[in-house]
């Protein structure tokens, strides 16, 4: 199985980078074909609405996410992790999906075939307590993204108050609630936990 995981925070070895690690871990992804890109190391830049993509089915920029877009067309999971930033992703995380805008104008404009059908994970945390729509932002992202990249079966896992309780091999909640996830490619879940006592 191909993998593409991209890690979508500004800081490396921090909650978004151990809840990726962590993830594939626990489901042996790491034994399989696995690439992962660590955004904050690459040169690129946002999407410049050029259109470029509705006239050839590729991004006509070129800088360090190039060489991935073969990756997300060959990939059959792709799995994205991001912190949450102002109720959304991470702004990497974000220049990152924009650039994925290739596949709707492949899909839309150019009324080309979609690219090959995969399964998409979104591993998301915020670092306040758990509350409400503290995951809408990103997840209406996510969906978009999903959708561009011909991922109509996903799973979104969601961790709150990573702040007060940071994500690592030690943190046994943490561990616990990765042990419930069931990773189950023929269907789409949902998977939230709240990461502690909520204090206020
Ligand atoms: C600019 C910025 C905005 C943030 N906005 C939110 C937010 O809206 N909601 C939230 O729950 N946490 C927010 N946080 C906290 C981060 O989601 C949290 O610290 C996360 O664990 C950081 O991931 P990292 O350890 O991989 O850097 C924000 C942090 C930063 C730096």
């Amino acid at each position: 199985m191909k993998i593409l995981a991209i890690m979508g925070s500004s800081r490396k070895n921090s909650n978004t980078d151990k809840f990726l690690e962590l993830f594939v871990k626990k489901f042996k992804l790491q034994d399989e074909d696995l690439e992962k890109y660590t955004l904050r190391d690459l040169n690129y830049d946002g999407c410049t609405s050029c259109y470029g993509c509705g006239r050839v089915p590729k991004c006509v920029v070129k800088d360090d996410l190039t060489e991935i877009y073969s990756k997300i067309e060959e990939a059959d999971l792709i799995i994205v992790s991001t912190p949450i930033y102002f109720n959304s992703v991470s702004s990497l995380t974000k220049q990152f999906i924009d650039r994925t805008q290739v596949y709707w104008s492949r899909k839309f404009i150019l009324k080309l075939r979609p690219i090959k059908e995969k399964y998409g994970i979104a591993l998301i945390n915020g670092g306040a307590f758990n509350q409400e729509n503290q995951f809408l932002g990103s997840e209406l992202v996510f969906d978009h993204f999903f959708k561009a990249t011909s991922c109509k079966k996903n799973m979104f896992v969601e961790v709150s108050n990573t702040d007060r309780f940071p994500i690592n091999e030690n943190n046994d909640e943490f561990v616990s609630f990765l042990d419930s996830i069931k990773l189950d490619f023929n269907v789409s879940n949902v998977y939230r936990f709240e990461g502690g006592i909520n204090e206020n």
